[in-house]
């Protein structure tokens, strides 16, 4: 859970409507199938590369991009503990660097959430120039029919710009094809975390 989220409303500990990071995983968990190779994009703390390492299952692959070595640490530490070190890759590098690790259209999934590490350096934040040319290399990873997810947080100023070049790509994305849905919530006193979800084709 990013700091943000825990600013952006007094009833943030309702469940309900779903906040993005829960929504996410259950809309992805109808479509990773086991035996794919999918990319966590930004590792942080090990949840969603878990959930993915669950989904794969012992003939897929994850591979996991972070940074931060404290995320990496923690990311492995918990993918350990639960018995699932063969099948995920951890990368301390940047995921702009991704296509170097696995041939194109060979990937089901790619999941970004962005921003910082809850509890750790603020500093080292997702930036824009970089998500996008994430974005493109995972365009290019991605099978036809495979699926891009990508969390924003515009309630801080850096992560409102990047969320609107995110925005920016996902709607020329949309006009050259693909499909594209965004789920937010509405009338916080901050622009809440957005969940941007795709179908490539
Ligand atoms: C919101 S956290 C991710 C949370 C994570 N998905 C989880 O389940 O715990 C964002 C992460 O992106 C990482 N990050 C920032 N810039 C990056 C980059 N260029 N490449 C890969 N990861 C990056 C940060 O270090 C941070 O750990």
């Amino acid at each position: 859970l990013n700091d943000d989220q825990m600013m952006i409303s007094p009833d943030h500990d309702a469940m309900f409507p779903p906040r993005p990071t829960g929504l996410v995983q259950g809309i992805l968990s109808a479509i990773v199938k086991p035996g794919d190779w999918v990319i966590d994009a930004t590792a942080g703390n090990g949840y969603d590369t878990l959930f993915l390492a669950e989904r794969v299952g012992p003939m897929g692959k994850v591979l996991a991009f972070d940074v931060q070595a404290a995320a990496i640490e923690a990311a492995r530490e918990r993918i350990a503990a639960a018995g699932f070190a063969a099948r995920v890759a951890f990368y301390h590098e940047s995921h702009a660097l991704m296509e170097a690790q696995v041939a194109a259209r060979s990937v089901a999934l790619v999941m970004f959430n962005l921003g910082y590490l809850p509890g750790a350096e603020h500093e080292l934040t997702t930036e824009t120039a970089t998500t996008l040319a994430a974005l493109e290399a995972a365009a290019r990873l991605l099978v036809a029919g495979g699926a891009l997810s990508v969390i924003c947080y515009p309630g801080h100023p850096a992560g409102a710009v990047e969320a609107q070049a995110v925005a920016a790509w996902l709607t020329a994305q949309a006009a050259k094809g693909w499909r594209v849905a965004k789920y937010e919530q509405v009338g916080t006193r901050r622009p809440a975390p957005l969940m941007w979800i795709a179908a490539v084709t």
